[in-house]
């Protein structure tokens, strides 16, 4: 099993988005806003905080505008310049990841998860490497990824971040089954099950979008059948290569929000807009306004 360096992320993002129409429509879910940007440049901005050097983009159709936002916007740039808007011109440039640092394949058909990161294997190679599922927004510094690396450089294998859920949740999500105390730091992880029928999830650790993994997971995606939904699960194949290797789930410390869900996306905006001093002045009377019974 090898303990490199993690230089290598996969983001899948050909997810249609359909919980979001019509916002979705024309606009991929990935560059919807949260207060000034797309929940995508957050978590690259995660991903690129963590070491990572190369990323990958798992992409669908009309998701060309991602491509587009980490690219030099020639016309935009020039016209900035033109005018000495020095600061918007330097925030583009601090966003964008490095020439060749970015690569994009698509997903030609929804088949799954698994299918999506499976599709990445060519571009990662042998390495282990980090997944960040886009739809979940982790608000931490660190950031939940150079957490996950820190356990890493110390247990070496596979490291996923898990968190406690609500147990009437459980079959929303990826569960782990584990040994010892759930509410440690790391936990030793033995088992896992994508989308438990409701009573049946072997614990309420949910497995929420972050990951480092051995690249011997895209030999067991190649032969995983389908699982929960009729879809290849990323989860079944981590539970063929606990087999194999270990597994440690790390409890992150900061806050998740689930940006495929509508309630997520807004408490998203809501944390991330008074985390700004200036916007927080503004909008704090306006929301105890409107939260006075
Ligand atoms: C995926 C994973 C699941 C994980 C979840 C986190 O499910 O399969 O294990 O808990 O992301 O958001 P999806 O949201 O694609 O149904």
């Amino acid at each position: 099993m090898q303990k490199k360096t993690i230089r290598k992320a996969v983001l899948p993002v050909a997810g249609l988005g359909t919980r979001f129409l019509p916002a979705t429509k024309a606009l991929p879910k990935e560059m919807l806003t949260i207060v000034d940007r797309p929940i995508i440049q957050y978590v690259v901005d995660e991903a690129r905080k963590a070491g990572i050097e190369h990323i990958v983009f798992v992409t669908g159709r009309n998701k060309h505008v991602i491509e587009d936002h980490f690219d030099i916007a020639y016309e935009l740039e020039d016209t900035l310049r033109e005018r000495g808007k020095q600061e918007a011109l330097d925030l583009l440039e601090a966003i964008r990841p490095a020439a060749g640092g970015t690569s994009f394949t698509r997903q030609q058909e929804p088949l799954g998860l698994g299918h999506a990161i499976w599709c990445a294997r060519d571009l990662i190679g042998n390495e282990p490497f980090a997944i960040l599922l886009p739809d979940m927004l982790m608000k931490s510094d660190p950031g939940c990824l150079s957490q996950m690396v820190e356990v890493y450089e110390k247990t070496g294998g596979n490291v996923i971040s898990v968190e406690a859920v609500p147990e009437d949740q459980t079959h929303n999500y990826g569960i782990v089954e584990i040994d010892g105390d759930p509410s440690a730091h790391t936990v030793k992880i033995t088992g896992m099950v994508e989308k438990p029928k409701p009573g049946t999830a072997p614990s309420n650790l949910f497995i929420n979008g972050r990951y480092i993994l051995q690249p011997r997971i895209f030999e067991l995606l190649e032969k995983q059948g389908t699982g929960a939904g009729g879809e290849i699960q990323l989860t079944d194949a981590m539970l063929a290569l606990m087999g194999e290797q270990t597994f440690t789930g790390l409890r992150f410390e900061g806050e998740t929000y689930d940006c495929g869900s509508k309630s997520g996306f807004l408490a998203a905006n809501i944390a991330y807009a008074l985390e700004d001093e200036e916007l927080a002045g503004q909008i704090r009377p306006v929301l105890n306004d409107l939260l006075k019974v």
